[in-house]
């Protein structure tokens, strides 16, 4: 999609709306779009919806959310550039698809095994560094309101994967960060850059072997109808920004941004409230169609992933800026032996 149809998708009211201008009846309520890539049922997708109800509520009905879930609205690359171009309001995408738009700290997020647990990443969530990141992204009218924790990465592919010589020559599906890039060439597998909607046409007419993602988006995009194995490595983790177009945001009228900023909050506690368990849930259900073998990794075999990945994290210093990296270890008490 180019500039003017990622624009021929926005209402004339979401267009002017970006500009600063205001409906031109008292009565007429706001529009503002959120899409997404994920399946309605998929944790995102959830809290989506939750912060479609609350708002309008809180708004009293001054605000009306449409929610496209599903890449029915943009895909991934195309949903950052119609979010700046004010086709679209709101936005969760993962913190990976940042790091092509020139937000390249935001692939610090991405490093392998940087995170050891959910307290890790919440510490990072609360932490100075996080606003920095977001304060960053305002130079570019991205607006930053929350980050959500969708918890950590299996390896899902037609074959089994233990040690890291089982990568060699896999063609695994990435998001666009560089980080995972490097990560993917260091196990000896072949990344592939892809949107999130073409993956499971790509895992089944064999352009893909297999792709790292969390279990609720293997069970609800039926991932694992079209592959044989996933290990549950937890090697890297899925961090969400909801992000608004800033212009937008902040031209918000004074009786509907409270209601707005309140109905995201809660949303953002109901997600935290959901992700885990529904990860955890999702592995059960792939589990028990029988159809995909579901294995741990031995501490041994986990180990020699992360050797193989380890040295990404220097190799990434010159992209996303030592000073980022070391503020981000010192926060998340990185231990690469844990
Ligand atoms: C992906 O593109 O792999 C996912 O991050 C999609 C999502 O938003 O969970």
């Amino acid at each position: 999609m180019n500039r003017r149809e990622i624009l021929k998708g926005s209402t004339a009211l979401a267009a002017a709306a970006a500009a600063g201008i205001k409906p031109a009846s008292a009565q007429a309520p706001i529009v503002i779009k959120l899409s997404h890539v994920v399946a309605i049922d998929a944790p995102k997708g959830k809290a989506s919806e939750k912060f479609k109800e609350l708002a309008e509520k809180y708004t009293n009905g001054k605000a009306k959310i449409e929610v496209y879930p599903n890449s029915s609205l943009y895909k991934d690359k195309e949903e950052l550039e119609a979010l700046q171009l004010g086709a679209v309001q709101l936005l969760a995408p993962s913190t990976a698809k940042f790091g092509p738009l020139g937000f390249t700290e935001f692939d610090a997020l991405d490093l392998p095994f940087i995170f050891h647990d959910g307290a890790a990443f919440k510490k990072f969530a609360t932490s100075d560094l996080s606003k920095q990141m977001f304060t960053k992204l305002e130079t570019k009218g991205v607006k930053g309101l929350a980050y959500w924790d969708n918890g950590f990465h299996v390896m899902a592919a037609n074959r089994q994967i233990r040690n890291v010589k089982d990568f060699q020559g896999l063609k695994l599906r990435i998001q666009g960060s560089k980080v995972l890039d490097a990560t993917t060439k260091a196990w000896g597998a072949i990344p592939q850059v892809m949107a999130f909607s073409e993956v499971y046409q790509a895992l089944q007419t064999g352009v893909v072997d297999g792709l790292e993602n969390v279990p609720s988006n293997i069970w609800t995009q039926k991932f694992f109808e079209v592959v044989k194995y996933i290990a549950v490595s937890h090697h890297a983790h899925l961090s969400y920004a909801v992000v608004a177009n800033k212009k937008y945001w902040e031209a918000l009228p004074a009786d509907v941004r409270p209601g707005l900023e309140k109905a995201m909050a809660e949303a953002s506690d109901y997600f935290a409230s959901i992700a885990q368990q529904e990860n955890d849930e999702a592995l059960e259900a792939i589990k028990k169609t029988g159809k995909v073998q579901v294995y741990p990794l031995t501490s041994e075999e986990r180990r020699s992933w992360l050797q193989a990945v380890l040295p990404v994290h220097k190799e990434m210093e010159n992209r996303i800026g030592k000073d980022v990296i070391d503020a981000l270890y010192k926060i998340v008490d990185f231990r690469p032996d844990a």
